[in-house]
């Protein structure tokens, strides 16, 4: 049987980079990658917890499958991801979805090639999910998204427990990639021509990473506190040293353990981009408590001046929970009092929802949806607002672009990214575009090829809300 693949994936960009590496590792062993789900004969979904109706979407989508399955028995279907690390899902699964033919979590998905034969061969459900200890697998090879920028993880799972959060019990306890591991899988990313790196974590600013003793071999455990471990912003300082990696991004940061020491990292890394995504939650220092994130407006605020300080032109972005339990409207008021202090470039909002197992979920004072929904508006209609005219300040300025690839939003246009992570739409036929830019390239899909993964300097003509628009000024 030809043996063709789709992944569809929900969830944070730690999804998105292993969907990445079991595309790869596919790729190696022979399988096809197909963009349409209905072009290929093994379906792999990879699930998130966080969002709201997760569960019913995703079973929702099982229900379209399972009519292709039963027409085509040769269709195979396999689930990962965070919602496999649930028992109540993979319960779920074994009781009512016999026919999905593999299921395996996320601590090892290095594993997935051989469960995929194993299934092909003998077509009996294979579930594999383990707690996944300490171990980390490492030079998996991943079929990335973009050829200029790459997703590289630093650190996997979180200590945190945020009580609204499902992630420390899907991920499992945070743990650290050795420097060496990352730096050589970075040095290979530049080898093959990528210029931009995010360093991935649910928590990265508590990265921690303990060298190998190159008498011994040994590693000493993450946290011993007597042994040379590299910081998180070392780490970033060795990275910064790699030929050819031209931007160093992260996501995500905890206000709690954003030091000083990678505040000064900013203002003396050239290569690290003036964006940080700070996910501030709420407004409110008594709603902050009940969420355990460990730090209050004050304190917040104080790292947002810091940082603008040592960074004048840093972009922000954040996370924000609306109508988490207990939330009164005048919690709801200091939220929206430090979105107006802070004045974030953009902010996702979230409307609180129940996760089963976490202890919000138990709380007694969960707020009427339509006060949720009628507090998240306003929340929405000001981040908006202020997004916008944050934008509308870009105009005019020429701005450098490292460019991702054609537009999704406009035909005829390619985008990018400028070192805040503003999303640029510039049009890129080459009849218009100066000769120095254009150099032979006839079409657009030429100037695409020419163009992706360089740098170029767009003038920015529109801020709007989510991105800005432009033109090519020249080429570097
Ligand atoms: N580790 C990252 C976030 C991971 S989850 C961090 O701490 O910043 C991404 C976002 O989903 C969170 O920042 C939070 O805003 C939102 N989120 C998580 N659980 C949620 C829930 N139960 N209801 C609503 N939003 C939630
Ligand atoms: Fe969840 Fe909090 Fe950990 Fe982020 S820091 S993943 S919100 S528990
Ligand atoms: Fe979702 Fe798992 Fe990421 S729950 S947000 S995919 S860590």
């Amino acid at each position: 049987m030809d043996k063709t693949f789709h992944i569809t994936t929900f969830g944070c960009q730690m999804n998105e980079h292993d969907s990445e590496i079991m595309a790869g590792m596919l790729l190696e062993r022979g399988y096809r990658q197909e963009k349409e789900r209905k072009d290929a004969n093994i379906e792999i979904i990879n699930t998130c917890s966080v969002r709201e109706n997760a569960d019913k979407r995703f079973f929702g989508t099982l229900g379209q499958l399972k009519r292709r399955h039963e027409k085509d028995p040769d269709f195979v279907v396999c689930v990962c991801g965070c919602m496999m690390q649930q028992q109540r899902i993979i319960d779920q699964l074994k009781a009512k979805y016999p026919w999905v033919d593999l299921i395996f979590g996320t601590h090892n998905i290095s594993r997935m090639p051989d469960l995929l034969e194993n299934v092909l061969s003998r077509r009996d459900q294979e579930i594999e999910i383990w707690d996944g200890g300490r171990e980390i697998v490492e030079g998996l090879p991943a079929r990335r998204l973009f050829r200029s920028k790459a997703f590289v993880n630093i650190t996997f799972g979180c200590n945190n427990f945020c009580t609204y959060c499902i992630v420390p019990y899907t991920r499992g306890r945070e743990r650290s990639r050795a420097p060496e591991e990352i730096l050589k899988e970075i040095c290979g990313l530049a080898a093959d021509g990528v210029k931009e790196v995010t360093l991935l974590g649910q928590n990265v600013n508590s990265y921690r990473g303990t060298y190998e003793d190159p008498a011994t071999k040994d590693r000493a455990a993450d946290r011993s506190a007597d042994y040379d471990y590299c910081s998180f912003s070392h780490l970033i300082r060795l990275i910064a040293e790699i030929d050819g990696i031209e931007r160093i991004r992260f996501m995500t940061s905890h206000p709690k353990d954003l030091s000083d020491e990678l505040i000064r990292t900013f203002a003396n890394t050239p290569k690290l981009c003036h964006n940080i995504h700070l996910p501030v939650q709420s407004g409110s220092d008594r709603i902050l408590k009940r969420m355990n994130r460990h730090y209050d407006r004050e304190k917040y605020l104080g790292l947002v001046e810091k940082l603008r300080r040592a960074v004048p032109d840093m972009t922000i972005s954040t996370d924000i929970i609306v109508g988490f339990p207990g939330e009164t409207e005048e919690d709801f008021e200091d939220t929206l009092d430090i979105v107006r202090r802070v004045r974030y470039d953009s902010a996702f909002t979230f409307l609180y929802s129940i996760r089963k197992g976490t202890p919000a979920a138990e709380y007694e004072d969960q707020i009427p949806e339509e006060v949720k929904h009628e507090r998240f508006n306003r929340l929405v209609e000001l981040v908006d607002q202020i997004s916008a005219e944050k934008n509308a300040a870009y105009e005019g300025t020429v701005r450098q672009v490292l460019v991702e690839g054609r537009s999704k939003r406009s035909r005829g246009s390619l985008s990018g990214r400028t070192d805040g992570f503003k999303l640029v739409n510039f049009p890129a036929d080459p009849k218009n575009l100066p000769e120095e830019v254009r150099g032979d390239a006839r079409t657009v899909q030429e100037m695409e090829d020419r163009l992706t993964g360089h740098f170029v300097n767009v003038k920015i003509t529109k801020g709007k809300t989510f991105s800005l628009e432009g033109q090519i000024v020249s080429a570097n």
